[in-house]
């Protein structure tokens, strides 16, 4: 069978009631975090894709025990820096970032040599980013110009660090604070806000000692280092990331409307939300409640017909940042011109987000104008379309390959998307649930 889908039907109007799997950011945490804890951690509702299940095998391959059980995980960590490594490793990171970064930090200590590799998109990305702060603690690497493969010693000698994260990134906040674990004292991290489910855990489920406080558009990050911790039980709640497809899914669509249960819309995540009210879009969240510091709800979303265009403040750019290709195709039937700035990074993401999401907008008619960190997007309310479209070479990224069959299924057109597989990433059961809603997709 070939590797992609074709649909040519837009989805019939739906009222569903729909979950979501677990958040791919704390499910790669929570792996990572538990096999540094002393005993057994289970872990609920964990997304089981490609990039945790890159995560559990390269954690086994160190030696941490994680094992299936009827309806939780059970990691089975051995304390810190508690791997069982025998010989040089080869950790196999697959399409993952987050893991591939991360786990360098939690390596900090290991007196073994690691080799990370990755899959074609992961391994034309940076890593210099976490390199350059991992190296001041004194760990030491090998790379091919900063790009995969890369090859890790940690230190026995470890010193603190004091570090600025300018990015707004939280792969490179958290591997410092992962890498802080095993560090005597205290580890202090200016970091532009990002998504903080690495603070959350260590905040409330594994109580480790950190400070947090704002300052002036930073937080400072204090960590006080080699501290045990103990086993914990964590429930993952729904990932807003592939919540946002069928969100965009339900405005796009004729007479519509969904509840998607048990989201997690943690505000340094949620920026969607905040851009989707401002464009006047039928949404509202429900039932919301705390888990270990997460902010989790329901989601409420309705067909909206009277979508307005947005000039986006560059102060949600981290908070939205995997959703941007929704927002942008959202933008596409809004009227007015939306513009964003400020978003280079989207530019090396799995893909070169920015570059894509011009091409695909033109591709169906939209007038777009792309620099190299802004977007301008002219809105049509009436957009329907007609043509045929083969949509490909996207690098195999999870979130094009899943934008592009949400525009399919609402603005009409016949559509070949390649490269189906790409969803193993983070969403594997996607195009079943589309199907349930009633998505035909072949
Ligand atoms: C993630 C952080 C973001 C995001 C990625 C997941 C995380 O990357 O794009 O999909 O889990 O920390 P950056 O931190 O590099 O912006």
């Amino acid at each position: 069978m070939k590797n992609q889908i074709i649909i040519e039907n837009k989805i019939p109007k739906f009222n569903k009631t729909i979950s979501i799997p677990g958040d791919k950011s704390i499910s790669i945490r929570i792996i990572l975090i538990a096999s540094q804890a002393i005993g057994k951690s289970r872990a609920y509702n964990l997304l089981e894709s490609g990039d945790v299940k890159s995560t559990i095998n390269s954690m086994k391959k160190l030696g941490v025990d994680i094992k299936k059980k009827s309806n939780f995980y059970e990691i089975n960590g051995l304390g810190l820096n508690g791997f069982d490594i025998s010989k040089k490793q080869t950790l196999n990171a697959g399409n993952s970032g987050t893991f591939a970064r991360l786990c360098c930090g939690i390596l900090a200590r290991t007196d073994k040599t690691i080799k990370i590799v990755g899959d074609k998109s992961l391994s034309r990305r940076d890593f210099s980013r976490i390199v350059r702060p991992l190296q001041l603690f004194g760990m030491n690497f090998k790379s091919n110009n900063n790009r995969l493969p890369l090859i890790l010693k940690g230190s026995k000698f470890l010193r603190p660090i004091y570090y600025e994260e300018k990015k707004g990134s939280s792969q490179v906040k958290s591997a410092i604070m992962l890498a802080s674990l095993n560090t005597p004292g205290t580890t202090i991290i200016k970091s532009v806000p990002s998504r903080n489910h690495t603070e959350n855990i260590f905040k409330h489920c594994i109580k480790v000692p950190i400070k947090i406080k704002k300052i002036k558009g930073y937080e400072l990050i204090k960590v006080d280092g080699l501290k045990n911790f103990s086993s914990f039980n964590y429930s993952v709640p729904g990932d807003i990331s592939s919540a946002a497809f069928f969100i965009t899914l339900t405005i796009l669509s004729k007479n519509s409307k969904m509840l998607i249960k048990n989201v997690n819309v943690n505000k340094s995540r949620s920026g969607i939300l905040e851009i989707l009210k401002k464009m006047n879009a039928k949404i509202k969240l429900i039932n919301k409640r705390n888990y270990f510091g997460e902010e989790v709800a329901n989601i409420y979303v309705e067909s909206s017909t009277k979508l307005k265009s947005i000039n986006c403040p560059k102060s949600l750019n981290t908070k939205t940042i995997d959703e941007f290709l929704l927002i942008f195709l959202i933008c596409a039937k809004a009227k007015g011109v939306s513009k964003f700035k400020g978003l280079s990074e989207l530019r090396y993401k799995e893909s070169d987000r920015l570059k894509i999401a011009s091409k695909f907008l033109k591709m169906i008619g939209v007038k777009v104008n792309e620099s190299f960190d802004k977007l301008k997007i002219t809105g049509q309310p009436e957009l329907n379309l007609k043509k045929s479209y083969v949509i490909k070479n996207f690098l195999k990224d999870h979130r094009v390959f899943m934008m592009t069959s949400i525009a399919a299924l609402t603005l009409g057109g016949k559509f070949i998307i390649k490269d189906k597989d790409s969803i193993n990433s983070s969403f594997p059961d996607f195009l079943s649930k589309l199907k349930q809603l009633g998505g035909i997709i072949k």
